[in-house]
């Protein structure tokens, strides 16, 4: 067991996050302006505190003693806010979490990036040199948001260079993440419904149709903590689900959405996803237990609970998982959270 302290923890993502590695025998802090009453959070220890105020984030971080640092608070909305606050705030929690951690000899220490940083969406076109999407891509963000992420993939980078490794450090990148209740119909980040987003496929193009079940953020994170003595440091790493959130193939698909893709789409066959989960598989030996055809009871071939469909034409077939461990019970209904209304505020035609 260890003792984590999670930066966002009243949020979306953070909510499950740590309800699962709760769940999974940790011992949990949030450190978050919001103090939420989501039932995910009850018996959780909830720190309020502003981190964009260096000292007071250091001095939360020195108190927590925690082994573990994963921080996720951020604007975590393209355009939800002035180009120039979402920079300065997300560059100003990243360096003053991040660094406050090294500063405090926490052992571990992971910060929540994201798929923005490779740059999809530019207004003047843009091209990757080939599908899927992963770690060797070259990021190229166009906007405030996906800059800021970029920038605390460099201060993990940066920070390694400072401790060596004595500290541990590590970046993911978690595609369009779906919490427990918004498989139920509850909004996603965009303010629409998983279902609207499969229904209408303009609504998850911008995000090129990726997800990734929070569930999976979890285990994925809590697998990551295990591994970090002895990978790499600084790694960054694709967080996805194992198909892409779509009923057509992306061979189709990304043409209509993404001017110029025939031919680099034309692998992207069957479930396929446009993002790859391969290095998080092949380093850490994690792999994504929900789908959204799992969760919609639409399993056929191609990804009943826990299916993978053909993804990268290995078609490799996941573990059957009901609902429990870190299922909804973890991820849970939502209660009310107090947060800024700028923070809140989605722009429909971009997304974190
Ligand atoms: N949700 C997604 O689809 C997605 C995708 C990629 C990356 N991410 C990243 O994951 C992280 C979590 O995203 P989310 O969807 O849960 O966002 P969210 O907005 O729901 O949660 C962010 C949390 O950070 C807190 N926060 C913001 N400013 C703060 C400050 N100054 N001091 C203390 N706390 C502060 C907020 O109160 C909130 O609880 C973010 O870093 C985001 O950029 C999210």
């Amino acid at each position: 067991m260890s003792r984590i302290a999670v930066t966002g923890g009243a949020g979306r993502l953070g909510r499950t996050l740590v309800a699962g590695l709760a769940q999974a025998g940790h011992e949990l802090i949030s450190l978050d302006r919001a103090v939420s009453d989501a039932p995910e959070l009850a018996g959780i220890a909830q720190i309020p505190v502003d981190l964009t105020d260096a000292d007071a984030a250091a001095g939360a971080i020195s108190d927590a003693r925690a082994d573990a640092l994963i921080h996720l608070a951020a604007i975590a909305v393209p355009f939800s806010a002035p180009e120039d606050v979402i920079l300065h705030t997300n560059a100003a929690l990243a360096l003053n979490v991040l660094s406050a951690g090294a500063g405090a000899g926490v052992p571990k220490i992971v910060t929540a990036s994201s798929p923005t940083v490779l740059g999809y969406g530019a207004p003047r076109g843009w091209l990757p040199d080939r599908f899927p999407l992963d770690e060797e891509t070259v990021p190229r963000p166009w906007n405030a948001y996906a800059l800021s992420k970029h920038l605390a993939e460099q201060t993990i980078a940066m920070l390694a260079r400072q401790t060596g490794d004595a500290t541990r450090f590590a970046a993911f990148r978690p595609c369009y993440v779906i919490a427990p209740e918004e498989w139920d119909g509850a909004p996603t980040q965009q303010g629409h419904t998983v279902r609207e987003r499969l229904a209408d496929p303009a609504l998850s193009a911008p995000a090129l149709f990726n997800y990734v079940d929070a569930r999976d953020v979890a285990t994925f994170v809590d697998t990551l903590l295990e591994a970090l003595p002895d990978i790499p440091n600084a790694e960054v790493f694709f967080v996805a689900a194992d198909d892409a959130l779509a009923r057509r193939p992306l061979a189709e698909l990304l043409p209509q959405f993404v001017p110029g893709t025939d031919a680099l789409a034309a692998g992207l066959t069957g479930t396929a996803p446009a993002f790859s989960n391969a290095k998080a598989r092949r380093v850490l030996g994690w792999r994504p237990a929900h789908s959204w055809r799992g969760e919609f009871g639409e399993g056929g071939e191609a990804g009943g609970r826990g299916e993978t469909g053909e993804r990268d034409g290995r078609g490799e077939t996941g573990e059957h998982h009901e609902h429990g461990d870190l299922s909804r019970s973890s991820g849970g209904r939502s209660g009310t959270t107090r947060t800024d209304p700028d923070l809140t505020t989605p722009r429909k035609d971009v997304l974190a």
